[in-house]
């Protein structure tokens, strides 16, 4: 490659890289049914079945957690990339991909190479908690997605459901987060199922002492001993709040009393003042959650990794390397126009 194609390229990977802008109606123009159409395939999936768009809610934050919101999520792996699919988290854990499969083929067929997977993550997560009885929102949209993905990221940063309320603070924090948007987030937890894997330790032998969570109601624990027995089938799932498909304040109550699925939710009342004050709030006022909420959304789907991106036409796969796939037709027109490509 010649040594000015070489700058070329160097500085174009300088502008790429910076941050998108994110703003609403970034596909007004370029696909204006983009948003409803991203509905449309939700609405199909919560009659088909009801857990889909908890599921699909929970890619956003594991997509946005690990090297920003930028799909890298949604990658398979490859011969030389482990993919974020098979990390610690979301191995066996995480589902329903082949709804934004399903987005994603809509959206090529109505405007080719023009939504971002990352963005699909982003609206999908958005009409999830509308279709289940949430308040609708308006997302910030125009990210691209990445070229690569990082299991070994995605083991270092997503917190395991025995974290408590300090550390998960701590993570937060690092992500501009503030303690209420944890505690708001984590409401999300008012949809969706778990795993027994994820909540056996807390039945029998919470922190190694041999003896379940002390936090946890009596007669809650005894009925979820029955759904997850010691060397029971840690696929089996229970609901995450009393009422899993009603995207309500629930979830909140539950906490105070006691029946909170997981370790890590049970804590933000259990074990430390600074959550418990946001998560009483809550449970007393579903209209203050539903703001917070909100605001902690659009915050997290505000991460960013600053690194260079494309618009993926599969969401399982980057686009094959071509120049004109990297860095997009216009760039090479407008910058390397004459320099000869081969
Ligand atoms: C605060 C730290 C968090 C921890 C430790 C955590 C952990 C977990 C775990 C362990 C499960 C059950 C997985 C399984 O057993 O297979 C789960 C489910 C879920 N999480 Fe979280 N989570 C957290 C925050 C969040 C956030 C911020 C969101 C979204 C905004 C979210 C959305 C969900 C949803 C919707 C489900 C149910 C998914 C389904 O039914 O398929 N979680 N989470």
């Amino acid at each position: 490659m010649s040594p000015l194609l070489l700058l070329l390229l160097f500085k174009l990977t300088i502008a790429a890289a910076a941050p998108a802008q994110l703003r609403p109606g970034f596909y007004t123009e370029t696909c204006s049914e983009a948003e409803s159409t991203v509905r449309k395939v939700m609405i199909k999936a919560i009659m088909r079945e009801p857990r889909s768009v908890a599921s699909v809610m929970r890619l956003q934050f594991h997509d946005c957690f690990v090297n920003g919101c930028d799909a890298s999520l949604l990658l398979d792996d490859t011969p030389t990339m482990l993919g974020e699919k098979l990390a610690l988290s979301n191995i066996n854990s995480l589902r329903s991909f082949e709804v934004v499969d399903e987005i994603k083929e809509a959206l090529e067929k109505l405007c080719p190479g023009v939504v971002s997977c990352a963005d699909i993550i982003i609206m999908a997560a958005r009409d999830a908690v509308e279709l289940s009885g949430g308040k609708r929102w308006e997302v910030k949209l125009g990210r691209k997605d990445s070229l690569t993905a990082s299991q070994e990221d995605s083991n270092n940063i997503m917190p395991s459901p025995r974290a408590n309320a300090s550390y998960l603070i701590d993570l937060f924090s690092k992500f501009n987060l503030s303690i209420q948007d944890l505690v708001a987030l984590s409401g999300s937890h008012s949809i969706g199922n778990g795993r027994c894997f994820s909540i056996v330790f807390r039945l029998y032998n919470q922190s190694g002492t041999g003896r379940p969570d002390p936090a946890m109601e009596p007669r809650y624990r005894e009925m979820l001993n029955r759904l997850c027995p010691v060397d029971g089938d840690g696929n089996v799932t229970g609901y995450l709040d009393a009422t899993p498909q009603k995207f309500d304040n629930q979830y909140f109550k539950d906490l105070v009393s006691g029946r909170g699925f997981l370790n890590s939710d049970q804590t933000l009342f259990s074990s430390e003042a600074r959550t418990r004050e946001f998560v009483e709030r809550f449970s007393r006022d579903e209209d203050a959650f539903f703001a917070a909420f909100i605001e902690g959304m659009v915050k997290m789907g505000d991460l960013q990794s600053g690194r260079p991106g494309e618009i993926r036409r599969n969401c399982r796969v980057v686009n094959s390397r071509t120049l004109e796939s990297h860095w997009g037709l216009e760039y090479l027109q407008k910058f390397v126009i004459r320099v000869p490509l081969a």
